[in-house]
């Protein structure tokens, strides 16, 4: 069962679509959604005991197992409603966590998720740290261990948090290598990014006709897939890179967990930023994805706004013209209408990328050595500059 509840935020979503995308995309079938408004939330259930009860009755008479906020509650919050409703309850971050853990393939995929699964376990204290040997599968053990077990608890998520940044610090150096490899070789790299469905993979398949995994599934893509994309127009080869979806709301630990990932976007030449324009609530999904692009210190990369999806606006919404220009955060960007399923749009985008490709070879900029992501907060200050000679 999902429930919303509306404390006044800015971008309430009163559908609950996103919400049931994401459980369906975690494995869930969802039976009946609630929402419901409140002043400020409930220190002990987030929701009113009023509420809470009605929520109890209807999720007895569907049968339902779980209850799936959209708002992140506080582990105590968790704990009261889990007593009072006699059921399982998770929040949005759990589930994005969740799903992250299903999906995560490559050996870096897999040891990022865990950070963040275990960066969030260490600001709750309520689970056993047994926990940690378990190698996937959800989230949670629930239980009340007693204050010497939260010790425990907190002792072991530090040492495996240690553990886990020394085993991805290596994977990173090796990364960093095959990238330095890339830039010695003079490689334009072009990364996909955008809002998690907003249809990155399809539009990966179709300019490289290659087999990346597409499905209307939130996050279906977590590992980055890098292909070469021959532009016949300037007769030359660029790294295609397929990324992580963003969403609005991603947990600050996933965002600092993935930055490893999130680097291909900051190191890229050029960002196809793409946007499910038949989607109503793209104008704020391009927000959110700006929003973590300043986070990982992406902003300078120049930007390319793909509107996927045009196969799917009524004929009264059609765009006039297969490219122009808009303002994105003060900066004047291109922006190209395509459908990655029809194939629409794609040469105007092919040239596009070409277009940049000579752009940055007649403005060449150097490219330091080694420019790391390092921590999100210290990250954001030094633009991406490279050589393309
Ligand atoms: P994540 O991996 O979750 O970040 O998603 P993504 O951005 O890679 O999206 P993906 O390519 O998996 O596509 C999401 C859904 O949108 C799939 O069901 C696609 O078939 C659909 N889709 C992609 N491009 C188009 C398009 O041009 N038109 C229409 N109608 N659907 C599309």
């Amino acid at each position: 069962m999902l429930v919303g509840v509306d404390i006044g935020q800015p971008r309430f979503d009163a559908t609950l679509d996103e919400l049931a995308l994401l459980a369906e995309s975690a494995g869930y079938r969802v039976c009946d959604r609630v929402v419901c408004r409140r002043r400020a939330p409930d220190a002990a259930l987030y929701i009113g005991r009023g509420k809470a009860d009605e929520i109890k009755a209807l999720a007895a008479a569907h049968g339902a197992s779980e209850v799936l906020f959209d708002q992140a509650l506080s582990p105590a919050q968790q704990r009261n409603l889990e007593s009072h409703l006699g059921l399982a309850v998770n929040d949005r971050i759990l589930l994005i966590l969740e799903i992250f853990a299903r999906r995560a393939r490559s050996h870096e995929g897999k040891l990022q998720v865990e950070l963040a699964r275990l960066q969030y376990l260490s600001t709750r204290l309520v689970r056993r740290w047994t926990h940690l040997e378990r190698q996937s599968g959800g989230i949670g053990l629930r239980g009340g261990p007693g204050e010497t077990q939260i010790e425990l608890d907190r002792r072991m998520i530090a040492q495996a948090i240690q553990r886990t940044r020394e085993r991805l610090e290596r994977v990173k150096r090796q990364r960093q290598t095959q990238r330095r490899q890339r830039q010695r070789r003079g490689t334009f790299n072009v990364s996909l990014v955008g809002y998690t469905n907003a249809g990155k993979s399809t539009l990966f398949n179709a300019l490289v006709k290659a087999n990346a995994y597409a499905a209307d599934q939130l996050f279906a893509t977590l590992d980055t897939t890098t292909r070469q994309l021959y532009l016949g127009e300037v007769g030359v080869s660029v790294s295609l890179s397929d990324t992580v979806g963003f969403i609005r709301d991603l947990p600050h630990t996933l965002v600092e967990a993935f930055a490893a990932t999130l680097q291909e976007a900051r190191d890229a030449d050029l960002l196809l930023h793409v946007v499910d324009v038949a989607g109503p609530q793209h104008p704020e999904q391009i927000g959110d994805v700006q929003r973590v692009l300043r986070e990982i210190g992406a902003t300078e990369v120049p930007q390319v706004l793909v509107f996927n999806k045009i196969d799917a606006l009524p004929p009264e919404r059609q765009p006039r013209r297969g490219r122009d220009v808009v303002e994105l955060d003060g900066r004047t960007v291109p922006r190209i209408f395509v459908s990655a399923r029809t194939g629409a749009g794609l040469g105007t985008l092919r040239a596009v990328i070409a277009e940049a490709v000579c752009a940055a070879r007649f403005s060449p900029r150097t490219q330091p050595e080694d420019r790391q992501l390092g921590t999100i907060e210290s990250s954001d200050h030094e633009p991406p500059q490279r050589t393309h000679e």
